[in-house]
């Protein structure tokens, strides 16, 4: 590809993702706005996976978050300043997660970041945030281990902790399953530390884990492990994987004569989920942090409200993200607009926070304190609610 259709490629695959030019990322590097300051603008950095085998959830994460920037703005912004966002692709790689947040940091200045979506991406940029006292809100990684890099460090969405024993007894309780397989992305901090929780319920509860297999995120060909699987003959297979993987494991497991169900995490959700694994998904499961089909008024509001916009559903990924912002925001307001450690005690002091994915009061541990969990089922391909677990 030459350097002008090169050019156009992207700007048109930019236009195809958010429905407007690059704008945020063209205007990165170089800018000079002091964030805090009196340049009417406060600065705000987001890294996340717009490409890459984890694309949609940056991309559905981009779209929440400039929702409620745009909402924020709209509404006065904080004590008169606009919030900007500059938004740099980590291409779904912690490597580059790394690199992207050093350079919100030290080129762009930026005084607060959200982001990533995977853990072991989050993981990677985390102590860079720390480092340099710039706040970091993940939207979504449920790795126990994020939040304790630092006191600069926060999340929105419940811990695996508390995942991994909702999915091991929703088999044991409700599908009845007393043998499980578990296949795991070995390369994903995510799936390890999911598998291990979900293990230690499930043998916990007496049952028995009859197959453990491993395969690396972006893998082809899922046929040994399968193979390795179906002869142990579980009556359940954990796949605390991401989507794409998800998908091509369900299809391959079919065509070996797999009929057992799925159980999976928040990793699965993304719009190309179905579009992956089809009907290989059906009578499959996972975990999930919010229902997009929820009658209450918060919900149908920002389903509403982002549909509009960008013409197809919020996942859960696009509800943790505008959540994440909103709460920045909120957070932002309380500081006077400040960064640094007047910041960060605004968003650990964040209390009883009206969310589309529930009611958010952090805890000392920089984790929301009580989240709620759902479980979604595919049935006649479609997902739907199976059912949907409370805070305490
Ligand atoms: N919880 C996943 C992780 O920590 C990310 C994720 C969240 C994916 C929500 C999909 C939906 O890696």
């Amino acid at each position: 590809m030459n350097k002008k259709s090169g050019i156009v490629f992207l700007a048109v695959v930019s236009l195809m993702l958010f429905g407007c030019p690059p704008k945020e990322a063209q205007q990165g590097g170089g800018a000079t706005t002091s964030a805090a300051g009196g340049g009417g603008e406060i600065l705000v950095g987001e890294y996340g996976s717009l490409t890459g085998p984890q694309a949609t959830f940056g991309q559905s994460t981009h779209n929440g978050i400039m929702l409620a920037v745009d909402e924020i703005n709209a509404a006065g912004g904080i004590n008169g300043k606009k919030i900007k966002v500059i938004t740099e692709d980590d291409q779904s790689k912690p490597e580059e997660a790394s690199n992207a947040v050093s350079k919100l940091i030290s080129q762009n200045g930026v005084i607060a970041v959200l982001g990533e979506v995977a853990s072991s991406a989050s993981k990677a940029a985390a102590p860079e945030c720390q480092a340099n006292k710039v706040p970091m809100i993940t939207p979504s990684s449920t790795n126990e281990a994020v939040t304790k890099i630092g006191d600069y460090i926060f999340r929105m969405c419940f811990i695996d902790n508390y995942q991994g024993p909702v999915m091991a007894n929703f088999a044991i309780q409700d599908l009845h399953s007393t043998r499980a397989a578990i296949l795991t992305d070995m390369k994903n901090d995510y799936s390890t530390g999911l598998t291990s929780v979900i293990e230690e319920t499930y043998q916990k509860a007496g049952k028995q884990i009859v197959a453990k297999a491993n395969y690396a995120n972006g893998d082809a060909d899922f046929h040994s492990q399968l193979t390795a699987i179906r002869a142990a003959n579980p009556d359940v297979i954990f796949v605390p994987g991401y989507y794409t993987d998800v998908g091509q494991i369900a299809s391959q497991a079919r065509e070996l004569g797999i009929k057992v169900p799925f159980v999976g995490g928040d990793g699965w959700e993304s719009p190309k989920l179905l579009e992956i694994g089809g009907k290989a998904l059906e009578g499959c499961f996972y975990a999930n942090h919010y229902f997009s089909d929820d009658p209450s008024p918060i919900v149908h509001d920002f389903v509403q409200k982002y549909e509009q916009r960008n013409k197809v559903k919020p996942d859960a990924l696009a509800a943790l993200g505008y959540d994440a912002a909103r709460v920045l925001g909120d957070a932002l307001k309380r500081s006077g607009g400040k960064g640094g450690a007047d910041l960060k005690n605004a968003i650990a002091a964040t209390k009883n926070f009206a969310g589309v994915t529930g009611t958010i009061t952090l805890g000392p541990d920089r984790n929301p304190i009580n989240k709620k969990i759902v479980i979604e089922e595919v049935k006649n391909g479609q997902l739907t609610l199976r059912k949907s677990i409370e805070p305490k």
